[in-house]
């Protein structure tokens, strides 16, 4: 944000006379934090050269009128006495030639002295420097008391300041020496010096506004590639990375951003991924819900449909039986084939879902599964129950759980080639833990959760969702060779 120079003082301006209800430093300070750093740091060089040329500027200048000052009138002073003495033996041998030679020697050696004069006892010009005629009121201008030390007074002029001093000669009894001496030199050398000190006052601000460019634009460059870069990040470009310009604060904020937009790159390709696979993830479980309705569905149909028909053929024959011998074997048919109906429509139901689970809970279902699971794969399973006695849990943990350790035992049975499996469900200071352990071979769970998608396996990648769906998370430790163990932990059951 830039402002040029005419516009921000408009705006400053503007904005000091404005009513409003912001305060006058308030509204200094959102004026001064609006502009750019390198206006910042521009606007304070030079008004910190300005003040001190100008504080050191005036201050010299005011000692050295007050010195030189003092210096004038006391020459003057000086001069004055220095001629009334040498000029009492002339006077009183009335020496006019003499006394004329003096004032003009006087007025010579000093190029301050503009002009010398004498004047008798009774106040009458005896000899003076004026080439042109002795101006008319400056005899009156200045006196001297006959037993004061001298009299000095200002005088102005076309020159500027003439210091006029009297001194009186031999007591007043000779007359009275006058002389003036003009401010104007000195005057002038106080207007060179003030006009040096303020060139080198313009000069230091201009290395100064040089030397505050430079730091600015050393500044303000990485500052500047930051925001170029953080720009991009906002827009979802992670690849951008600033340069680290110096071994300094800057540099090791630079340093810290890219580590940061390393971090975020890392993090956005892993959120893809993880989407990527719920997206698939989700695709799977609805063709498998159809595909499972549709076995469901052939099920009714080819099965237990049949079986139906067959009842009712049964019964019409039941019916038309010609004796009660075979009226009896008829019906011990008919309760054969009811029998095996009703077995059928139980294990399609336990399929779908198990009603111990919602009856029982968690640990019954568990249990049951685990039996189920030794008869039907001839693999041992130790279930062990810790600290949950009675206890039901929320159904979605009871269903998410009891869905994982299916999981987990399923892949035992197909892959491990265990010996013995371990299932240990326990609560401990709120948070419940299951741990599937087996013996088996053990395999690669990073790769094998890298590759799931590609290779259209779920079971592990849904146990891990299914843990994070709870609240919970899911951790496999498995090496080859040395068995396999799935935790599950939940914080809050
Ligand atoms: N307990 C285990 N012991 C040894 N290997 C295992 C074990 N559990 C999983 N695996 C390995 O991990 C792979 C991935 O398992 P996952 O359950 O994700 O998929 P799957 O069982 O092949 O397919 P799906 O479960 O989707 O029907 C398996 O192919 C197997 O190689
Ligand atoms: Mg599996």
């Amino acid at each position: 944000m830039t402002t040029s120079g005419g516009s921000l003082i408009r705006s400053f301006v503007d904005s000091l006379i404005r009513p409003s209800a912001a305060s006058l430093p308030t509204r200094a300070w959102a004026l001064i934090s609006a502009v750019s750093l390198r206006t910042k740091i521009l606007g304070m060089v030079l008004a910190l050269v300005l003040l001190l040329g100008a504080g050191v500027t005036l201050q010299v200048r005011a000692t050295l009128t007050r010195t030189l000052m003092a210096q004038l009138q006391e020459e003057s002073v000086s001069l004055s006495r220095d001629l009334a003495a040498r000029s009492t033996d002339l006077l009183l041998i009335n020496d006019l030639y003499g006394i004329l030679q003096l004032l003009r020697e006087t007025q010579t050696n000093n190029p301050d002295v503009r002009y010398a004069f004498i004047l008798d006892r009774d106040g009458r010009v005896v000899a003076h420097t004026f080439d042109g005629g002795f101006p008319a009121d400056l005899a009156s201008a200045n006196s001297v008391a006959a037993d004061a030390h001298h009299h000095t007074t200002s005088i102005w002029t076309e020159e500027g300041v003439v210091w006029d001093t009297a001194v009186p000669i031999f007591e007043g009894k000779a007359g009275t020496a006058r002389i003036g001496v003009s401010e104007a030199r000195m005057r002038a050398t106080v207007a060179a010096i003030t006009t040096r000190l303020l060139l080198t006052t313009a000069l230091v601000s201009l290395v100064g506004i040089l030397t505050a460019i430079f730091l600015t634009w050393l500044l303000t460059r990485p500052v500047r590639q930051l925001v170029e870069a953080t720009e991009a990040v906002r827009h979802g470009d992670y690849s951008p990375r600033v340069r680290r310009w110096a071994d300094d604060e800057l540099g090791e904020l630079a340093d810290a951003f890219n580590v940061m937009t390393a971090d975020l790159a890392r993090a956005d390709a892993e959120r893809r991924e993880r989407e990527q696979m719920r997206a698939f993830y989700l695709r799977q479980i609805i063709t498998a819900q159809e595909e499972e309705r549709k076995r469901i569905a052939r099920e009714l149909h080819d099965e237990t449909g049949q079986a139906l028909a067959s009842v009712m053929v049964g019964l019409r024959n039941v019916e038309e039986a010609p004796s009660a011998g075979e009226l009896h074997a008829r019906l011990a048919d008919l309760r054969e084939v009811a029998s095996a109906t009703l077995e059928a429509v139980r294990r399609l139901a336990l399929e779908l879902r198990p009603s111990m689970l919602d009856d029982l809970g968690l640990v019954a279902a568990l249990r049951r599964y685990a039996a189920d699971y030794t008869a039907r794969f001839k693999i041992p399973v130790d279930v062990q129950i810790v600290g949950l006695g009675d206890q039901r849990l929320a159904p979605e943990v009871e269903t998410a759980l009891y869905r994982i350790i299916q999981e987990a035992l399923t892949n035992v049975a197909k892959y491990a080639r265990a010996t013995h499996v371990s299932v240990l469900l326990e609560c401990h200071e709120g948070q419940l833990n299951a741990i599937i352990e087996d013996d088996g071979c053990g395999f690669d769970a990073a790769q094998v959760l890298r590759s799931a998608a590609a290779e259209n396996r779920l079971g592990l990648y849904g146990m891990r969702e299914r843990a994070g769906l709870i609240g919970g998370a899911l951790t496999i430790e498995s090496q080859t060779g040395c068995g396999t163990t799935v935790y599950v932990r939940i914080p809050n059951p």
